[in-house]
């Protein structure tokens, strides 16, 4: 999608189609849509009279224009409540808009910034939401449909300005560009079924990504990792005949300074339960355990583009959760880089053990503020279901920063709680820790033991489980993989470098 600024006055100015919008209390159209309905005779008008256009969130109905103004369509969308509506409403009902002009073959889509929203919002961010819609919601993923592909795609985006502030709008679509592009890449690599995304193909898409910004990599190799001592990601990566590859990616934007922010992402490529299998129901979305892997992935390469004064640190730890003659068993103890041992009371809670070597090594590497990503429990779905990833943190500013910068971003997050009352979780009879104490509290289970592993670093973990991918298509997210808080993570790397 190429993306293009316009500032010819948006009433002459000839497309496929045009979005206009409206608001569902309002009692007429105002702004553009009052002048393009002028224009059609007040078609617009009479089929708000008619109650076939009522302004809901998300509603579109297209109009054709006949002659009566260059653009040939108006796509007339819903904002829903004019008091309800936020940037986040907007970019997704932006998206919508998108998605809908796209599936009857639309090849330019217009939107227009005009005067009417400078009062709400500011150019920048409108700018960047009005991108980020777009690139999100014309999404699909198809890559292997070889017959029945969908020949639509939209060509050409154009943003019309009026009365607003050009230089800003096209600050505002860079950064959406960016931001949005990433989160794609995020939603690509998590969509990759589980043979096409081995671990070893994970840490080849790193190194396009480091070579492309020249970031240092490196990938530690079985061999390295047993030096080591990671006994908990090698336990785990043992069932399986694909080599496990600790991934590691430096960002260094600011080589004067101590601080790093270490981003760690769980990379587990396909996640069958280990001995302890999980049922045969939707195992293959296990495809997507390597989620928190992506988002990171997909952040690094939008620092890469940004270049903010920030020092970034990304562990992924990749591997394959496998039933084997060689599997991990339960009841089996591990050694961890940390130096502390863990019982593993079950084989499907892999996340927190290889994220626990990941983490520990990120802080040996330099990391000073921790953020890890992950698809760690089906728990915090029970929780908080599908559209808010769960939150938890050793560390009240360091949380303060990550839900300042999911809020511009535009990314629902929510804190539970990690009280000291619940360490007794980890504990286990026989080694340092265990990795499950049964029915419970298991998103906290599982944070509390990735918190023995941050210790007294800032560290905030984000169990993405159930905002990762969606079973249906709806706002900026299609079916499938989201790559929820790739924006967040991103916007934390900017603010830190006060970019
Ligand atoms: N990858 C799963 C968590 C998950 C579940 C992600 C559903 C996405 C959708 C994780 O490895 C897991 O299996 N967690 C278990 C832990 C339990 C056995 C202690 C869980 O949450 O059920
Ligand atoms: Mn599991
Ligand atoms: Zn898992």
């Amino acid at each position: 999608m190429q993306f293009k600024v316009s500032t010819e006055p948006i009433i002459s100015l000839a497309t496929d189609c045009m979005i206009i919008t409206y608001t569902e209390d309002r009692d007429r159209l105002r702004g553009l849509a009052e002048q393009v309905d002028e224009k059609l005779d007040h078609r617009i008008s009479q089929l708000i009279a008619e109650r076939e256009i009522k302004g809901e969130f998300g509603e579109v109905t297209i109009v054709h224009t006949w002659g009566k103004i260059p653009a040939k369509r108006v796509l007339v969308l819903g904002l829903g409540k004019e008091e309800k509506l936020t940037l986040e409403k907007a970019r997704a009902a932006f998206a919508i808009a998108t998605r809908k002009a796209k599936s009857i073959g639309i090849k330019e889509l217009t939107f227009a910034i005009t005067q009417k929203y400078k009062d709400i919002w500011n150019p920048v961010d409108l700018g960047q939401v009005v991108v980020e819609a777009m690139m999100l919601g014309a999404y699909e993923y198809s890559p292997y449909k070889k017959k029945e592909k969908t020949e639509h795609k939209i060509e050409r985006a154009i943003v019309a300005v009026d009365g607003i502030s050009l230089s800003a709008v096209e600050a505002g679509i860079e950064r959406g560009h960016i931001f949005a592009e990433a989160q794609n890449l995020a939603r690509d690599l998590t969509n990759t079924p589980a043979n096409r995304m081995t671990p070893a193909i994970l840490a080849e898409k790193a190194k396009e990504i480091a070579r492309k910004h020249q970031m240092e990599i490196e990938i530690l190799e079985k061999d390295q990792l047993e030096e080591l001592n990671m006994g908990a990601f090698l336990g785990v990566a043992q069932g399986s005949n694909e080599p496990p590859k600790m991934i590691i990616l430096k960002y260094l934007g600011a080589p004067d300074c101590k601080d790093a922010i270490g981003f760690i992402g769980k990379g587990i490529t396909f996640d069958s339960g280990g001995i302890q299998l999980k049922p045969e129901k939707d195992l293959d979305e296990m495809k997507g355990d390597m989620a928190g892997a992506a988002v990171v992935l997909a952040a690094m390469n939008a620092i890469g583009t940004l270049k903010p004064h920030v020092n970034v640190i990304a562990v992924i730890p990749a591997c394959e959760n496998m039933v084997s003659g060689h599997a991990i068993h339960p009841g089996d103890v591990v050694d961890t880089f940390s130096g502390k041992t863990v019982e593993i009371k079950h084989t499907d809670a892999e996340g927190r053990l290889i994220l626990a070597d990941a983490i520990s090594y990120a802080k040996y590497l330099g990391a000073t503020k921790l953020v890890d990503v992950a698809t760690l429990t089906g728990s915090v779905i029970s929780a908080l279901g599908y559209s808010i990833t769960g939150l938890f943190t050793n560390n009240e500013e360091w949380k303060k920063e990550v839900f300042a910068a999911a809020k511009i971003a535009g990314e629902k997050v929510w804190e539970l709680p990690l009280d000291d009352d619940y360490e007794e979780l980890v504990k286990s009879d026989i080694a340092d820790l265990k990795n499950d104490a049964g029915f419970g509290a298991g998103a906290i289970q599982g944070a509390m033991f990735l918190k023995q592993f941050a210790e007294d670093t800032p560290w905030v973990h984000l169990d993405i489980a159930g905002t990762a991918d969606t079973k249906e298509t709806k706002g900026i997210h299609a079916k499938g993989a989201t790559g929820a808080m790739v924006r967040t993570l991103i916007s934390i790397a900017i603010r830190f470098g006060g970019k």
